[in-house]
């Protein structure tokens, strides 16, 4: 666990206020701001995913944000990355050790028996979408806060949960226009890593001399994330070393099969990555990392795309029943990173109405008749602020808008409203209280013209 030491809302340094006044207030380090520019892109994401998430039957889940640290120590594991050197923990003023979610499984699982779930129909069939917190250094890609979209399909063992998640991971990719690489291992149960975890100290402690101080670490506490070390001269020893594969028991191997014939059966194309373990302890036998098939550099837990697997025994891990389960999550801005550099664009909302508007009593009436736009579900457009009538029709005009609706001082006197049509350049005095109506008139002509071209 790293970062944040002192109670929530200490703060260390007190800035003079000199510096309060003048200074604009930068980011924290490793936080972005999205703005209305990238939003399509994550509207985009979100829509196929639950799209998604309804037609294979998930339900939505939100678990909070906040958690009881020792979820995370004893759920991800203590001695990974994540729970070792990347949590944001700290102690509340009430004396309670707490970290924000660095991922969602364990949460998940912690609401799963805290909501005797159990006793639901299984599998349960949850999905999530939020933000999870990371204290790793910030690079491409990388994060110290960073969305994700998650299922979770527990209380079910059987290989077909695992296919149908990773198809469902490269589905979202596939509708997106990503085309993505799955990578697919099996780590077997808890035995059969054990039995690895030896055969792979025997092979790499002769080499120890060449390691880094951190790989000699991992070495001793947890060998096999030695396999998916960046390090060049780690990588060029795992080429040799020992594979879990021969490690495997039968129903393991067994399992491991029918998860990739049923993967043959529905099209899902993978590659089998002897070395692929992950980075959270709580995973058995299958798991997968969806990485971009355009980009042959990328490795393990490099800029992948997602990842997940069976967790069978974590639900048990934290208190419950023996639960079966498997999950994935998908890293929302590295999927927002590629579809902007596909320079994808979304359909741009379209304006049938622009209300433009003359005087005091032109913009309260235009107020209101805009009002009744919206109500009758018309998409309408205006710039109340401005009051020059040039530059209301110049923004008609951008927006692309069919009618404009011009509401003047004589207008408001006269009950009438001006509908100009943008097209033809023609305009038509009609009766107030009857705009609406006349516009919806005008739109079921032109959907009729539009219908028999
Ligand atoms: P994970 O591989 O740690 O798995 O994270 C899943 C995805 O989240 C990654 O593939 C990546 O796209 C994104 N991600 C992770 N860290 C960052 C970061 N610092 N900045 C930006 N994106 C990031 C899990 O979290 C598991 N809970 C997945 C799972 C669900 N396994 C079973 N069920």
């Amino acid at each position: 666990m790293a970062t944040v030491k002192k109670t929530a809302g200490a703060s260390a340094k007190k800035d003079s206020p000199s510096k309060k006044a003048s200074q604009p207030i930068g980011l924290v380090r490793g936080m972005r701001d999205i703005l209305p520019s990238e939003q399509m892109y994550w509207r985009m994401i979100y829509d196929k995913a639950s799209a998604l998430c309804d037609a294979y039957g998930l339900e939505r889940i939100e678990t909070p944000v906040l958690e009881d640290t020792a979820l995370f120590v004893r759920g991800v594991g203590k001695q990974t990355d994540i729970v070792e050197k990347e949590m944001y923990s700290f102690q509340t003023s009430g004396g309670d050790n707490v970290s924000l979610r660095p991922e969602g499984t364990a949460g998940i699982c912690r609401a799963y028996i805290h909501h005797g779930m159990v006793s639901l129909p299984q599998p349960v069939k949850l999905w999530y979408w939020g933000p999870f917190f990371r204290h790793e250094r910030p690079q491409s890609g990388r994060y110290r806060q960073f969305y994700q979209f998650g299922c979770e399909l527990l209380g079910e063992e059987d290989a077909v949960i695992d296919a149908q998640l990773v198809l469902m991971s490269w589905l979202l990719l596939k509708e997106l226009g990503i085309e993505a690489t799955v990578k697919i291992n099996s780590i077997g149960t808890a035995e059969c890593r054990a039995n690895y975890r030896n055969a792979l100290v025997a092979y790499f402690r002769p080499k120890r001399s060449r390691m880094s101080e951190d790989d000699k670490k991992r070495l001793l506490k947890n060998p096999l994330r030695l396999l998916d070390s960046k390090d060049p001269v780690i990588q060029e020893m795992t080429a040799e070393a020992p594979q879990i594969v021969d490690w495997l028991d039968e129903a393991s191997k067994n399992h491991f099969m029918r998860v990739l014939e049923y993967l043959d059966e529905v099209g899902v194309p993978y590659q089998l990555d002897p070395f692929l373990v992950r980075g959270l302890d709580y995973y058995t036998n299958t798991v997968f990392e969806l990485f971009d098939s355009s980009n042959e550099d990328s490795e393990h837990g490099q800029n992948a795309y997602g990842g997940g697997g069976r967790y069978d025994g974590l639900v048990e891990l934290l208190g419950g029943q023996h639960t079966p389960a498997a999950g994935f999550a998908m890293g929302i801005e590295r999927i927002v990173s590629k579809l902007k550099s596909m320079n994808v664009t979304a359909d741009k909302k379209r304006v049938d109405v622009f209300v433009a508007q003359l005087g005091e009593q032109g913009r309260k009436r235009a107020l209101a008749i805009f009002e009744e736009l919206r109500l009758a579900g018309i998409n309408s457009s205006e710039s109340f602020a401005k009051s020059s009538i040039k530059s209301q029709m110049e923004a008609a005009n951008r927006l692309g808008a069919r009618w404009t609706l011009i509401v003047g001082q004589k207008e408001v006197l006269d009950g009438t409203v001006i509908i100009r049509d943008m097209e033809a350049g023609t305009q038509e005095i009609v009766d107030g209280r009857k705009v609406v109506h006349e516009i919806q008139k005008k739109m079921q002509q032109q959907d009729e013209v539009k219908g028999s071209n």
